[in-house]
């Protein structure tokens, strides 16, 4: 199958066109390189890379038949979209509505978008399972649902099947550790690599759902490739389906590495951070038969040794 994977070249597209290509599909990565690098990207006969923003691409860039394909293409940062938010809505919503008009005109039978978590807020209760209320507390969470409110409506218009995967706390290699808000995990495995102190905010008992950035590429895959009814829509969250406190993910962290230091630092709490996370990925594994088969310390022991 030939699929096209928006925003390949980055941390998840670039797994994900790794795992399709070694199924033996056809990739054509669309980038901007605003963030990915072509470097993230292997040499390979079935690959295609199209250096260039989704939103500004014509159907005539596409010459062949194509079977799915994977949005990840986006500003992936809720600072971000506070600080600019008609940049970040261009990125994140705007550019979601042109790959809709992509799949209308080059006649694309599937869309997986990246959604996220931010989508449900604060949640109200744990697991957090895709019937609660979504209450986004951010651009970025608003831009995503919105995201998947016009690629449902369009589905059903337009007669191509839609599977929006809400992302939790991925991690792994080529996630970038260099702004203080880059995922946690990337930031303290770089901090312990450096011989540098971490910093806790708060009292380290939040918990996060972390899931190893191959499993997620596992998911997209899954949710390109199931059977599903044209015209459909379906939503899922994508995580490991445990949760892991701050404090927990230190101790792995030396277990895993005992030869490394690892002095940590109390700050206050982030304004806006949630306490508790942890997806409910029965949807996921009932209907794309996902199962994680990373844990969080067989991924940090790989992610580490992966330069
Ligand atoms: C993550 C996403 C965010 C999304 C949200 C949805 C990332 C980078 N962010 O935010 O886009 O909206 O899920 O639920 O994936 N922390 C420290 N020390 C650090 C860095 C972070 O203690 O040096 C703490 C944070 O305060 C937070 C926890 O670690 O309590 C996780 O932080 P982070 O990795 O930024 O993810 P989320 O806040 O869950």
């Amino acid at each position: 199958m030939h699929f096209i994977v928006t925003g390949g070249a980055g941390f998840i597209g670039s797994h994900l066109t790794e795992q399709l290509l070694s199924d033996g599909h056809y990739v054509t990565v669309v980038d901007n390189l605003s963030t990915g690098s072509l470097q993230n990207l292997p040499e390979h006969p079935h690959l295609k890379v199209l250096i260039k923003d989704i939103s500004k691409c014509q159907p005539q860039d596409f010459n062949e038949q194509i079977d799915g394909l994977a949005h990840l293409a986006a500003t992936p940062s809720v600072t971000q979209s506070w600080l600019q938010p008609l940049k970040a809505h261009h990125n994140n919503l705007s550019a979601t509505i042109a790959v809709i008009q992509l799949c209308q005109s080059l006649n694309i039978p599937r869309l997986v978008f990246a959604s996220s978590a931010a989508v449900y807020g604060n949640p109200t209760q744990l697991p957090i399972s895709e019937n609660q209320q979504t209450y986004p507390i951010s651009p970025y969470g608003l831009q995503k649902l919105v995201c998947e409110q016009y690629a449902k409506l369009f589905a059903k218009q337009l007669g191509f099947s839609f599977v929006g995967l809400r992302l939790f706390n991925v991690f792994g290699p080529r996630q970038q550790p260099n702004s203080p808000y880059s995922g946690v995990i990337s930031i303290f495995v770089n901090a312990m690599q450096q011989g540098l102190p971490i910093t806790i905010y708060g009292d380290g008992t939040q918990t996060r759902d972390f899931i190893y950035v191959k499993d997620v590429a596992n998911g997209f895959t899954k949710a390109l490739t199931t059977h599903l009814k044209s015209g459909s829509s379906l939503i899922c969250n994508l995580g490991n389906g445990k949760n892991t406190s701050l404090v927990e993910l230190v101790d792995i962290l030396k277990t895993c590495f005992p030869k490394h230091q690892l002095a940590t630092n109390f700050m206050p709490a982030r304004p806006g951070d949630i306490q508790h996370s942890q997806a409910d990925i029965s949807n996921a594994s009932s209907i794309l038969n996902f199962k994680p088969q990373w844990s969080l310390k067989s991924g940090l022991e790989f992610f580490v040794e992966v330069p």
